[in-house]
């Protein structure tokens, strides 16, 4: 058994964060997505791993993730020249999975459940292909099943207007070689890209076994803003450990669970978990509410933040307005004018968003 993770495409709905970084690189509770994938792939006795990178971001995917030691893994990083669609992306896969029935795995995807039952199901039936569902409120943001009540699949559709059912296809697929022949099968969709979703209809046409199972646990897509703060919230309410390895002040307080990465200073600050913190912080007079993950080289002062995500370097400085529900960027830089401004003085990149209030 092998997989592949995909981890190529263009990313444009996190932008800009993923004008210069890959979507998949971006940390949940400090771990990129990315990494949640591969160890679930390695929990579930998988350990040969086929990443799908962009010319675009690959290089940083690679340097980030190795070549696969730090989990137990051999990863083989293949080229995707575009983004020609999930089907495509398993076809120039093919040398590398050869006639072996093989895992794929979408890289911006987070998915709770294990994954040996399914795998174990797999096998067990002869199945050509396995798919896992979640119930949504929005299907028309996925592919969308009809299943009949054994379990097998009828019918599969991407982003219908007019869903069948409210069962999402999660990010999660089990093959086996079959699949190739079906992909030869078909052509690039209406938005020019060959749908994975088409190549199992081929298999359902084929009258293959193709069955779909739904998963118990949580599942979140993190291709936006808010799917990003809620993959923070879930993952920190469930994998924090205390954990102090800076320095805390005695003037600061420490309250439930909360991590402190190395080399990181608090100074006067009062930090509610869960909480993670990265290395190399400096955070003085701040206050940190519940569900906030602040990555490496971060500097806080006089900042009081709940439930948001700082990434890498970024600094703010002095604002005193609560910051709530947010994402601020690498090396982003916050400040409040000195005095009451009478002018408001920015520089912001493409596509932020910014909500002003008095
Ligand atoms: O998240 C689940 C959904 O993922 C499913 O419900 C849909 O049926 C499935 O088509 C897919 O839809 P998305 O529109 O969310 O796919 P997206 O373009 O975001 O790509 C998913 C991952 O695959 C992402 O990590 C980027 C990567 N990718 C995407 C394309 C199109 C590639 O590596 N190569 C590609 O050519």
């Amino acid at each position: 058994m092998k997989a592949i993770i995909l981890s190529g495409g263009k990313g444009t709905r996190l932008r800009p964060l993923t004008y210069t970084g890959a979507k998949q690189l971006v940390p949940v509770a400090n771990k990129p997505i990315l990494w949640y994938g591969i160890e679930s792939i390695v929990s579930a006795g998988i350990t040969d791993i086929g990443i799908i990178i962009s010319p675009e971001t690959g290089e940083e995917v690679k340097a980030k993730t190795g070549n696969g030691d730090r989990f137990g893994a051999r990863i083989e990083y293949i080229l995707q020249e575009q983004p020609a669609g999930l089907a495509h992306a398993v076809r120039i896969a093919q040398p590398f999975l050869g006639d072996s029935p093989f895992v794929m795995y979408l890289g911006d995807n987070l998915v709770q459940s294990d994954l040996d039952l399914f795998l174990e199901h797999f096998h067990a039936n002869s199945l050509d292909a396995l798919t896992l569902l979640c119930p949504v409120a929005n299907p028309s943001a996925f592919g969308v099943a009809k299943v009949d009540d054994n379990g097998r699949l009828l019918q599969l559709v991407e982003k219908p207007k007019d869903p069948p059912s409210n069962l999402a296809l999660v990010g999660v697929y089990i093959f086996n070689n079959t699949i190739h022949k079906a992909i030869d099968a078909i052509q690039p969709s209406a938005r020019g890209e060959l749908e994975i979703t088409d190549a199992i209809q081929t298999l359902i046409d084929w009258q293959s076994p193709v069955e779909a199972r739904q998963i118990r646990g949580w599942w979140l897509d993190t291709g936006k803003k808010d799917d990003l703060l809620e993959a923070n919230r879930v993952i920190l309410d469930s994998c924090i450990d205390c954990q102090i390895h800076g320095e805390v002040d005695d003037q600061s307080r420490i309250i439930g669970r909360v991590h402190v990465g190395e080399g990181t200073k608090i100074v006067n600050c009062t930090i509610r978990g869960p909480v993670t913190i990265g290395d190399h912080c400096h955070l003085e007079n701040c206050f940190i509410g519940p569900y906030t993950s602040i990555a490496d080289r971060v500097t806080l002062i006089e900042a009081d933040l709940e439930h948001s995500v700082i990434l890498q370097g970024a600094k703010v400085d002095r604002v005193h307005h609560r910051i709530v529900d947010s994402l601020i960027g690498q090396r982003a830089y916050l400040t409040e004018a000195p005095r009451r401004p009478k002018a408001l003085r920015f520089m912001i990149g493409d596509d932020c968003q910014i909500e002003l209030s008095n």
